[in-house]
């Protein structure tokens, strides 16, 4: 599936920005940005729900701009699966071909076909209850299977987990990539949740106020963000950020320490720079390893690691992770060291232009 130069307006309002975007076959693309970025709006135009303002939406090789929406080869899953309260979860998934007029389908075929796709998203069991028999997971594995059944070149899901706890939907995502590695078809799946697009996605586009701020795979995004944007949404604690400027020997300087530039591209030295550094590329350590020296002023404990929110001696702030058992807490001294390549420097327009790496605390 591929869009080109699409973008769209309602009236005077551009909501999206034209912008390209392509989905292999096989390929799970997640579309990652706030609310009201315009994921919907995008899903929605390739759906044929919306009309495109600009551009062209190629399916499976066709031009459907033009095309009705049940023609398009497109099948969408919602947030709000809708299933027919009346109808048992058989029926509800054979539904989109009882409808279909285009091929008149027979009804072993449509027998045949329902089981595998209930085979698929694992629903055998249930095929003869009712929706109001099934908790929501299942639910959301009737509207996949009805997905399924009309065998689309390309997905699109629409927060499909959204409504479901974090357990279950911590179990949706593996048992819709389970789905997604036996049929391997184009899959464009939109969210707001960071963690479902780190780790469902063959690549990620990230969104935000209806432009592409960067399109790339989990490592990427996360290793080497395009820009300030990108660096905060993706990652969590947030990567912390403070603005910087160069002293007389050219070096930016960060929290006391001085930061030497590990790629071959020159920061403009005279520039006014912002600094990043993720709470994962941090540790607490000795006197004698640090870069960084300050005080904790908040522990947060999350069972697996603690998070400490550390106020470094120019005033600015980090977040450091350190062992879920460490004794440390707020009020303690303490000394932080950098991994190499830690620290990310933005320009003014807030696009990353290299990585840095702590040299020496200044004593
Ligand atoms: N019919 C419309 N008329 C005018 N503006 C609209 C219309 N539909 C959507 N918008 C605007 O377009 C923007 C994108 O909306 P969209 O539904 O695509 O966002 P989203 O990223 O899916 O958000 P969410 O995560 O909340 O679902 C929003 O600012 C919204 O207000
Ligand atoms: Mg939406």
């Amino acid at each position: 599936m591929s869009l080109i130069g699409v973008a769209k307006s309602y009236g005077d309002v551009e909501v999206l920005r034209p912008f390209d975007l392509q989905v292999a076959e096989g390929e799970f693309v997640v579309l990652l940005g706030p609310s009201g970025c315009g994921k919907s709006t995008i899903l929605k135009m390739i759906a044929g729900l919306e009309e495109a303002t600009h551009g062209e939406i190629h399916v499976a090789g066709d031009l459907v701009n033009y095309v009705r929406p049940r023609d398009r080869n497109v099948a969408m899953v919602f947030q709000n699966y809708a299933l027919y309260p009346h109808m048992t979860v058989r029926e509800n998934i054979a539904f989109p071909l009882r409808m279909s007029r285009r091929p008149r389908l027979r009804r072993s075929t449509i027998d045949g076909r329902t089981l595998e796709a209930a085979e698929i998203v694992d629903l055998t069991q249930y095929l003869d209850r009712k929706p109001a028999q099934l908790s929501g997971g299942q639910r959301q594995r009737v509207a996949l299977a009805r997905a399924i059944i009309r065998q689309p070149a390309v997905f699109l899901m629409d927060e499909p987990l959204s409504n479901l706890d974090a357990l279950l939907r911590a179990d949706m995502r593996t048992s819709l990539l389970d789905v997604h590695s036996r049929i391997r078809k184009a899959t464009l799946y939109v969210t707001h949740d960071q963690i479902e697009a780190m780790t469902m996605a063959d690549r990620v586009v990230v969104l935000n106020d209806g432009r592409i701020q960067q399109v790339g795979e989990p490592h990427e995004l996360y290793t080497a963000p395009a820009n300030t944007f990108v660096a905060q949404f993706i990652g969590s604690p947030r990567m912390s950020l403070h603005p910087t400027s160069a002293g007389p020997d050219g070096l930016f300087r960060f929290g006391g320490a001085s930061l030497v530039i590990d790629e071959d591209i020159a920061a403009d030295p005279a520039a006014a720079m912002t600094v990043g550094v993720r709470p994962s590329a941090l540790r607490v350590t000795d006197a004698g390893d640090a870069c960084l020296a300050g005080r904790v002023r908040r522990r947060d404990y999350l069972g697996s690691d603690s998070y400490l929110e550390v106020q470094l001696s120019d005033g600015s702030s980090v977040m450091v992770r350190t062992d879920a058992d460490s004794p440390l807490e707020s009020g303690d001294d303490v000394h932080v060291d950098a991994e190499p390549g830690a620290f990310h420097l933005f320009d003014e327009a807030g696009d990353r232009v290299c990585s840095a790496s702590a040299r020496s605390r200044e004593r």
